[in-house]
């Protein structure tokens, strides 16, 4: 034993929940709004992410979900009613879908797979991560985002502003969560201005009960073209190893083999990758495995993914254009593309193309999915057509007996001739000195509407 494993072995670690994973000695994909979604996950696992964090979900959005398991792709799928499930005309036709909010896959990210929160309150974000504990290896609360979607309703970066709450909900956490689902609970979170602030923060968020923080080297003004800073970097470090608390270092890693060397550098726990993963997660692969693979083989593998668990063809279209580099002509033509089965055609994956149809007329995306829904759609128009008329002759016959019951009601004979009204009406022709007919007792209703 080296004398640096002996000082592994007796270092303070806060224990790491039964069902839960210790980010230490790992390289991870970072948790990515939209391009995060879960075949850009199994793409990052495929090429040896020994970690994936999901896109930031708000607690808002996970709280009313459903938990089910797709039948055709046995992925996990939380989903709500659709938001505009009022039966309006455009709504007719097949149901609509409903709102999926997160999908996971419990075999290839079992014990892999830490699920990103955004909240800005305790009870809710216990309430949510309540939800898809069960499913996942750990809760992260996201305390970096700036994005005014994020920080408008007091979560991401506008939660460095107010520590004490942020402690409060990593509290909340760790004391309902670690205990009924044993994962562990941890937090990312970005530089403040001075040191002093920095290490004041990593305090009091390492003594939540935390197992995991994540440093983004950059402060919450700085824009992601900014080269990062990583002066406050030991300091932070060096406080997380005093709680026990594991640190991933994040910004502007370029790769496994880069962010080995930063953790080594800088005696951090391990490193998360963002943009470099997002443009080709073959980064994940260290130089002696191959390093980055060309982009034809990724979008291949990606387009794989991304078909194996119906991602919807709209992200899917978002990431291509990531992943095919600007320069390629194909990618303008891509851009157009209504389905799988054209981007696939149209990058040359020609044994993608059977698979391709199938999903696509799943999604509704097949010329023969679109005919079926169309006629589905004006099926239902015509029934609700026909419901309408049958409901309108109802009525019109209810107000006719009604308007008969009245006029018979009265015993009075005088009472039983029609409204002078109605005979100059019925007489038309101006004969006001027709006599009028004595309806008689069984006379329809209709006679005198
Ligand atoms: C497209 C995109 C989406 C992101 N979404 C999130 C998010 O949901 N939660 C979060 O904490 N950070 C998010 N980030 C920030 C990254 O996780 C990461 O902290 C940042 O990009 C710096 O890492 P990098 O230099 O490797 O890109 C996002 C970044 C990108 C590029």
């Amino acid at each position: 034993m080296t004398s640096s494993d002996a000082a592994a072995a007796t270092m303070k670690k806060v224990p790491i929940p039964a069902n839960g994973v210790d980010y230490r000695g790992k390289v991870v994909l970072a948790p990515m709004v939209r391009s995060g979604e879960l075949p850009s996950r199994l793409l990052a696992l495929h090429y040896g992410a020994d970690l994936v964090w999901g896109p930031e979900t708000v607690d808002h959005a996970l709280i009313g979900t459903t938990r089910h398991v797709n039948p055709t792709t046995g992925m996990i799928e939380f989903t709500k009613p659709p938001p505009n499930a009022h039966p309006s005309k455009k709504n007719l036709g097949s149901p609509p879908a409903p709102q999926l909010i997160y999908r996971l896959d419990p075999v290839r990210e079992r014990r892999r797979l830490i699920f990103q929160l955004g909240t800005s309150d305790p009870s809710r974000a216990v309430a949510a991560a309540r939800l898809v504990a069960p499913d996942v290896a750990g809760i992260d609360v996201n305390a970096g985002c700036p994005k005014p979607f994020s920080t408008s309703g007091g979560m991401g970066a506008a939660l460095l502003k107010t520590p004490d709450k942020l402690c409060a909900i990593l509290r909340a956490l760790v004391e309902a969560v670690v205990p009924e689902f044993e994962v562990g609970v941890s937090v990312k979170i970005r530089l403040l201005e001075t040191p002093a602030e920095t290490e004041s923060l990593v305090r009091a968020l390492c003594r939540t009960g935390i197992t995991g923080l994540t440093i983004h080297c950059r402060t919450a003004p700085m824009r992601k073209t900014e080269p990062v800073k990583r002066e406050q970097l030991r300091m932070i470090v060096g406080v997380c190893r005093e709680y026990g608390v594991a640190c991933l270092i994040n910004g502007d890693v370029t790769g496994r083999d880069e962010g080995v060397r930063l953790a080594e550098e800088y005696g951090a726990d391990g490193a998360m990758i963002a943009t470099a993963a997002e443009k080709n997660s073959s980064c994940f692969r260290t130089a002696e495995q191959g390093g980055l693979a060309g982009w034809r083989e990724v979008v291949e593998r990606y387009l794989r993914f991304a078909m194996e668990v119906e991602n919807k063809f709209g992200n899917t279209k978002y990431l291509l254009n990531i992943l095919i580099p600007g320069r390629e002509p194909v990618l303008k033509k891509t851009h157009g593309a209504q389905s799988y089965v054209a981007v696939c055609e149209l990058l040359g994956y020609t044994d993608l193309i059977e698979q391709a149809r199938v999903v696509d007329d799943r999604l509704g995306l097949s010329p023969e999915a679109k005919a079926r829904e169309k006629a589905a759609k004006e099926a239902a128009v015509q029934e609700k057509i026909r419901e309408q008329q049958i409901q309108q002759k109802q009525e019109k016959q209810q107000k006719q007996q009604q308007a008969s019951k009245r006029k018979y009601s009265d015993s009075s004979p005088r009472s039983r001739s029609p409204p002078r009204k109605v005979l100059v009406e019925r007489e038309g022709n101006g004969n006001r000195n027709a006599v009028p007919e004595a309806p008689a007792q069984a006379a329809p209703a209709a006679t005198f509407v």
